[in-house]
């Protein structure tokens, strides 16, 4: 695969052409200055590819289930659309839009767009949370799709034939009390991830996502049609689409609302580092439209995957929370004909998916290393996998050893998503949204959307000022009272 080096250039002469006023001019002519050489993705398909394999991976198929189970189901996933149209896909053009402006790393990226435009270097922040936030997900994100990894030789050796619930219990239990074990699994996981961003943007991301993605859909259309044939689908289609608002409280809305960020992959600058190599002439907003209903097709289609299986067992609560996949499942798939292959293919499925995510938590990072700090691709992300990978200890011992030990009610695993999911990544979202939104010269923001004359454009303004600031403040009040109001 080749990439593109000019497409910068292209955009100046451009703008120059067109006659633009001159900040915005020389907002992209410095960019020229300092980007000369920075690779594109050659279509905007392979954009749409990586910011999809960034997008669906663990928060799909295994924390998308389990928190609409333990919410009651299709009131829920209603909410959840919501979020992803009112508040995901309108951050994400803009997160988009920082990136390809910018034309670097989110951090330089971010320190670029603030001196051209004169403003305070306390935006810069969007960039650095990114990085910090990115590594701490890696942190623990490389140990639970280290048991999805560990899972797939159980599932082919048979470990759940005709297991009941508490024998699965019993086997997960001692997965998670077994840190050796769950270090090994952590540590593949982490070799996978370094291997495939080590191999740079264009090699190693282009083609594993052009591989991974495909191969992705295909199982899980054959997981599909496994459900409707073998389970519940009738149930299942109830279960995730009858809207029973009752079911719904507040905290399923700010779930729902902090989960549209998880699952998009915003709010730590991963698209924001993908958008720096998307073609200029792509329109942003489409991309990210299609990217969005990708990753929401997908969480759909796992959730209708695993539920038929789960209804067509009873016993197996759809409330069972993060052990939905892990505990209920397998006790599904061992009791049913053709199930352990079944299974194994479902957890190859789920580490690809967490795979494709993983690569896109470091990438930041990585490219801001081989700018700015004179590294090269490979010893920047061993640098950066082996601090992910260190961190993760703290995960791996949270479940067995530091189990009793909690900080706020958090152990450390709860405390790392915590602090991630609802603090800093609503955050970096938040200030996104009052960046692009307020922020920015409006000028610079419309041309890159080629907003000129979009009818859209002014509706994805008002909903950038207006909605998505005070939705997002309120998931990170609640969120830092949750921390720091007294427990009980
Ligand atoms: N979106 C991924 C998932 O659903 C996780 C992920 C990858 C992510 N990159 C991210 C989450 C950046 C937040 C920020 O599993």
């Amino acid at each position: 695969m080749s990439f593109v080096l000019v497409r910068v250039g292209a955009a100046v002469l451009y703008e120059a052409g067109r006659g633009y006023n001159d900040d915005l001019v020389i907002l992209k002519s410095f960019a020229l200055s300092q980007t000369q050489s920075y690779p594109a993705w050659r279509s905007r398909w392979v954009f749409i590819l990586a910011a999809t394999g960034s997008a669906v991976g663990l928060g799909n198929i295994w924390k998308f289930p389990y928190i609409t189970g333990e919410n009651g189901g299709g009131a829920f996933v209603l909410v959840y659309l919501l979020c992803i149209l009112l508040l995901g896909i309108p951050v994400m053009v803009a997160e988009v839009m920082l990136g390809r402006r910018g034309c670097q790393s989110p951090v330089n990226a971010m320190r670029q767009l603030t001196r051209d435009a004169g403003l305070h270097g306390f935006w810069n922040s969007i960039g650095w949370l990114g990085v910090v936030a990115g590594l701490i997900i890696l942190s623990y994100y490389s140990v639970i799709a280290g048991w999805a990894l560990a899972y797939i030789p159980e599932m082919g050796k048979g470990t759940f034939q005709g297991a009941g619930p508490l024998e699965s219990q019993i086997f997960f239990d001692a997965l998670l009390a077994d840190k050796e074990r769950l270090l090994g699994w952590q540590s593949l996981f982490m070799v996978l991830t370094v291997g495939v961003v080590a191999c740079g943007v264009v090699k190693g991301l282009g083609v594993a996502v052009r591989i991974l993605m495909p191969l992705l859909f295909l199982l899980l259309l054959a997981m599909l049609v496994f459900a409707y044939r073998q389970g519940d689908f009738a149930g299942a289609a109830e279960f995730l689409f009858r809207f029973d608002f009752s079911a719904l409280t507040g905290r399923s809305v700010l779930e729902a609302l902090g989960h549209s960020f998880f699952t998009l992959s915003l709010g730590m600058g991963a698209i924001m580092a993908y958008g720096a190599y998307m073609p200029a002439t792509a329109s942003i907003g489409k991309t990210v439209v299609t990217v969005a209903l990708l990753d929401t097709l997908v969480a759909l289609m796992a959730g209708m995957a695993i539920f038929p299986i789960v209804f067509a067992h009873s016993g197996i609560n759809p409330a069972a929370g993060p052990e939905l996949l892990f505990v209920s499942l397998p006790v599904a798939f061992g009791a049913m004909p053709g199930g352990l292959a079944l299974g194994m293919v479902f957890f190859i499925l789920v580490s690809i998916a967490a795979w494709s995510s993983a690569i896109s938590l470091i990438e930041p990072a990585v490219a801001w290393l081989i700018e700015s700090r004179g590294f090269n691709r490979f010893s920047a992300n061993i640098l950066l996998g082996f601090v992910a990978w260190a961190l993760g200890f703290g995960t791996i011992l949270s479940f067995n050893d530091w189990a009793g030990l909690t900080l706020g009610g958090f152990t450390f695993f709860g405390a790392m998503d915590f602090l991630t999911s609802r603090i800093l990544l609503p955050l970096t979202g938040l200030f996104i949204a009052i960046f692009v939104g307020w922020i920015m010269p409006q000028l610079a923001v419309k041309d890159e959307l080629n907003g000129n004359n979009s009818l859209i454009y002014p509706f994805w303004l008002w909903v950038l000022r207006y909605i998505c600031p005070p939705a997002i403040g309120v998931v990170l009040l609640v969120g830092l009272y949750d921390t720091f109001a007294p427990v009980g």
